[in-house]
């Protein structure tokens, strides 16, 4: 069986809880798009663990992780990743994680670009600062750094120095200090020793576990409405978060894929620039960012927090192919005395119930819900509040997607199937 964790709105839905909830059975976990823009958490064994490139399903000894091809990594930040779970208590070894050797490199100055690209601009994306976009470009431009060829001996100062070209005479025009070849070469070096033996050929491993019938893991890392081709372009990430995408970035293919697990959280929330249009810049969204801890995993930024917007989850539904969906933080929405829930947009004089390709324009029409509900101590469906039940049938009935899941609580024990 291959599962597939998505997000399907703007990012931090709780894949990371939902991927390792679903990695329980699981033999193999394959992270599959993105770098470390993303942050997953998963607050599991009494401990809050932090994923930003490794799979959440890490902290299981019996699960195989992979660190898939579409993934862009930060060897630093990977390395102390590494450390900081071992501290954590968890093993990490050889015969656990797995990195592609597909999989690129973000490179010292894929940093400071996405940085300068963000100066330069106008109207900014407020990207993570991590170098994903810049990274992702390099790749598609042919002049990526992968991680194999950290092992493959053929990588030399001059090849890095040939990449290094173009970002250069932007440094200097810009009085930004450049990269020298031979420094960047040493710190490849350096991950090498580090991370080397943890690089190989995934792609044989899937294809063992699959043909050995044991169950497979994609997770995926952002969102539908951060990707590159269907979020709200150029406020967007630099990869296709989107289930095809994920499938893509993991090596499997889209008809060998059981489940699609859609993730969203009973509201909204975003970080960054772009539209929004049940945005909540009003006590209402200072008081769902307070009882959600709508803090970046990543940046710590604060997250912009609104209603839930279910025209997005409906449309979502079907770029994606959802055959299920959970829905996280059904305590935290349950706090407030009146729910608004997003069912059409008034767009140019109309009502419609679809995305239109200018989506600042749209203003939401809204449904409300009865809330003041209180989740403590359910361990079943029934045992949720009226309320809560006739939230979560709602978005079934709207979306025409079944809910399989949810969560009442950050601790994996806080999950509920329906
Ligand atoms: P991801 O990026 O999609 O993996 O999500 P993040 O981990 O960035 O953000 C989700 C946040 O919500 C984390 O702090 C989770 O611990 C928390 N969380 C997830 N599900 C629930 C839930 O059902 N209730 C509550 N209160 N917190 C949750
Ligand atoms: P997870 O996997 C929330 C957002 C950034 C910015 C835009 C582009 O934890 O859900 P980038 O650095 O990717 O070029 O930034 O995308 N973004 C995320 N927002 N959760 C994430 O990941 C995100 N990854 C990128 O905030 O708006
Ligand atoms: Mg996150």
């Amino acid at each position: 069986m291959i599962k597939e964790i998505v997000g399907i709105q703007w990012g931090d839905e709780g894949k990371g809880r939902a991927s390792h909830y679903e990695s329980k059975t699981a033999a193999l976990v394959i992270r599959a798009t993105g770098g470390n823009n993303a942050g997953h958490t998963v607050v599991a064994n009494g401990k809050k663990y932090a994923m930003h490139l490794l799979p959440s399903a890490i902290i299981r000894d019996e699960v195989k992780s992979i660190i898939g091809p579409g993934v862009v990594i930060d060897p630093d930040v990977l390395i102390s990743e590494i450390k900081t779970m071992r501290e954590a208590g968890v093993e990490i070894n050889p015969e656990k994680l797995f990195i592609s050797g597909k999989a690129h490199i973000i490179m010292p100055q894929h940093k400071k670009l996405d940085a300068l690209y963000e100066e330069m601009k106008k109207n900014k994306i407020g990207t993570t600062g991590r170098g994903i976009g810049p990274c992702y470009s390099d790749k598609c431009d042919r002049t990526g750094i992968r991680m194999n060829d950290l092992i493959s001996g053929e990588l030399t100062p001059e090849k890095i120095g040939e990449m290094l070209k173009k970002a250069n005479i932007l440094f200097e025009k810009y009085d930004y200090e450049t990269f020298d070849e031979n420094e960047v070469y040493k710190t490849c070096m350096k991950w090498k020793e580090q991370l080397g033996e943890y690089i190989c050929d995934v792609q044989h491993i899937i294809m063992e576990t699959y043909k050995a019938n044991k169950d497979i893991v994609i997770e995926g890392a952002q969102a539908l409405y951060l990707d590159l081709d269907h979020g709200d372009y150029p406020f967007v990430t630099s990869s296709n978060p989107n289930a095809s995408g994920a499938a893509s970035g993991a090596g499997i293919g889209p008809t060998l894929i059981d489940e699609v697990i859609g993730i969203i959280k009973a509201y909204c929330s975003r970080v960054g620039e772009g539209p929004f249009p049940t945005e909540q810049k009003n006590e209402i969204g200072d008081k769902i960012r307070d009882l959600g801890h709508e803090y970046g995993t990543t940046t710590g930024r604060p997250r912009r927090c609104g209603w839930l917007d279910l025209v997005m989850i409906k449309d979502a539904a079907f770029i994606n192919g959802l055959t299920s969906l959970c829905v996280n933080h059904v305590d935290t929405i349950g706090k407030l005395e009146e729910i608004k829930v997003c069912v059409s947009y008034k767009y140019k004089g109309k009502e419609i119930d679809y995305i239109p390709m200018n989506r600042q324009e749209c203003e939401p029409v809204y449904k409300t819900f009865k809330g003041s509900w209180d989740t403590t101590g359910a361990k079943t469906y029934e045992d949720l509040p009226e309320n809560a039940k006739e939230y979560i049938s709602f978005i079934e009935e709207y979306t025409g997607v079944k809910v399989k899941y949810i969560g009442v609580g950050a601790d994996e024990s806080q999950t509920i199937i329906k």
